[in-house]
């Protein structure tokens, strides 16, 4: 059983169609939809703030629960503050776990069901979301962006519907979403990246496709002076990692940009230690390495790159296992990346690469495959007892991007929040939608 439904719904579409349905009722009103869009009945400007401030005070009375990694500690202290949690999620079928560990709304029942004030996260990370994508405007575009990448490409453009000046394309790869907006709104496009191969195939892609204009700049959008290009422009972008996100929304408000579109993606790649709050709002104290909770889902990764991942969970954990037999050393020791090609060997040569790698001595001759199964079993416990830590992944998420979306709304931009795809295009879906109002 994966959580309360009624006739199918799970609490998450419940809780997402209520605050719908809030929309509908204040369409009358023009002025508060932005906000309204975000947070729900009742409908005004305090919402957005209200919010974010719950889902802070829900994570952060339950960080026992999501903070502790399992993968480090074979049984987190929650498991003896919620016995009967830890035999539910333990007791689970692969294919379970696997349904779970991709549904927001059900991890959350199923945390819920035990922690009942959890309950509330659903209608918190419930975001309305943007009705259909448009079609690409021509032929080219459809052959030269790849088939996922298309969809959301069609769906983020929708969202954007009019720009409202001048477009500048933030960290654009290959100018897919400018070389789209051009043709399709006939829209002057600037499309910027640090890469100058990406910017001159798109360039290269650019000349094949009109009528709009879209030219290329190679530029470090970490470098305080790339903000200014935002000056008036309408700027869009398309999963736009950790910090280069951070530096888009910054350079728009302090530059004057006149409306911001932004999908942000890989929150924990940023060179800051600690986690800072733009809105200054959220009291919750985030590391670099919590942030990876939010992005802790690999829905669009083909089977392959999934299979991998598993092995190398599984492996470590038969080289922790091994490690800790040898060395008589019981403390958990992080790991830095392991090169993806030790990975096609088998679990002996990994564990030897890996133990001269780390500076452990091992005897000529050991029981591999006691090893390599007690890696597997760890490693199935690890996934069972990581879905209550996953019920807060999207509110971790959320929590990121309203804080974000605060941070705009003060500054004098009309914001929404949505899901600008459905979570099979990419779980990177979430758009902050901004258009600076008049003075
Ligand atoms: C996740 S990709 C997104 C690309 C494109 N918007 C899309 O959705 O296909 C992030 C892009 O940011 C660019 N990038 C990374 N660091 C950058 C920097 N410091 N300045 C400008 N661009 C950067 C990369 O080259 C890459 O094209």
């Amino acid at each position: 059983m994966l959580g309360p439904r009624r006739g199918g719904e799970t609490l998450h579409s419940i809780a997402a169609r209520r605050i719908c349905a809030g929309l509908v009722e204040c369409a009358a009103f023009p002025a508060t939809v932005l906000i309204m869009a975000v947070c729900g009945p009742p409908c005004d400007p305090a919402g957005l703030e209200q919010r974010l401030a719950r889902l802070d005070a829900l994570l952060a009375a339950h960080d026992w629960l999501w903070r502790p990694l399992p993968f480090r500690t074979p049984r987190p202290d929650w498991t003896g503050r919620l016995p009967a949690l830890a035999a539910e999620v333990l007791a689970l079928d692969d294919a379970d776990v696997a349904r779970l560990a991709g549904d927001d709304g059900a991890l959350i029942g199923l945390a819920a069901r035990h922690l009942p004030a959890l309950g509330e996260l659903a209608g918190l990370v419930a975001l309305p979301q943007q009705a259909a994508a448009e079609p690409a405007p021509h032929a080219h575009l459809s052959r030269d962006i790849p088939g996922r990448k298309l969809a959301q490409i069609g769906h983020f453009a929708a969202a954007v519907a009019a720009p409202v000046a001048p477009v500048v394309e933030w960290c654009a790869g290959k100018g897919h979403l400018g070389r789209w907006l051009a043709a399709s709104r006939g829209a002057e496009v600037l499309s910027l990246d640090h890469d100058p191969a990406l910017c001159a195939a798109g360039a290269s892609l650019a000349g094949l496709a009109r009528p709009g204009v879209q030219r290329f700049v190679q530029a470090d959008a970490l470098a305080a002076h790339t903000g200014r290009l935002l000056a008036g422009r309408h700027v869009v972008a398309l999963h736009a990692c950790g910090d280069l996100h951070r530096a888009l929304i910054e350079g728009a408000v302090s530059a004057g940009a006149a409306a911001v579109d932004v999908a942000p993606c890989c929150y924990p790649r940023t060179v800051a230690a600690h986690h800072r709050p733009l809105s200054g709002t959220p009291g919750l104290r985030v590391q670099r390495d919590d942030l990876r909770l939010a992005v802790a889902d690999s829905v669009t990764a083909p089977p392959r790159e999934i299979r991998l991942r598993m092995r190398e969970a599984a492996w470590k954990l038969g080289f922790v296992a091994l490690r800790r037999r040898v060395t008589e050393d019981h403390a958990y020791r992080s790991f830095r990346p392991v090169p993806q090609s030790w990975l096609k060997a088998d679990f002996a040569t990994f564990c030897r690469q890996l133990a001269a790698r780390e500076g452990v001595a091992l005897p000529a001759s050991l029981p591999w495959g006691e090893f390599e199964a007690a890696g597997l079993r760890r490693n199935a416990e690890v996934m069972r007892l990581s879905l209550p830590r996953l019920a807060f992944r999207r509110a971790l998420e959320v929590w990121l991007v309203l804080d974000a979306a605060l941070y705009l709304g003060r500054h004098g931009y009309a914001v929404e929040v949505l899901q600008f795809c459905r979570r099979a295009e990419t779980p990177r879906n979430l758009m902050i939608r901004a258009r600076r109002q008049a003075a």
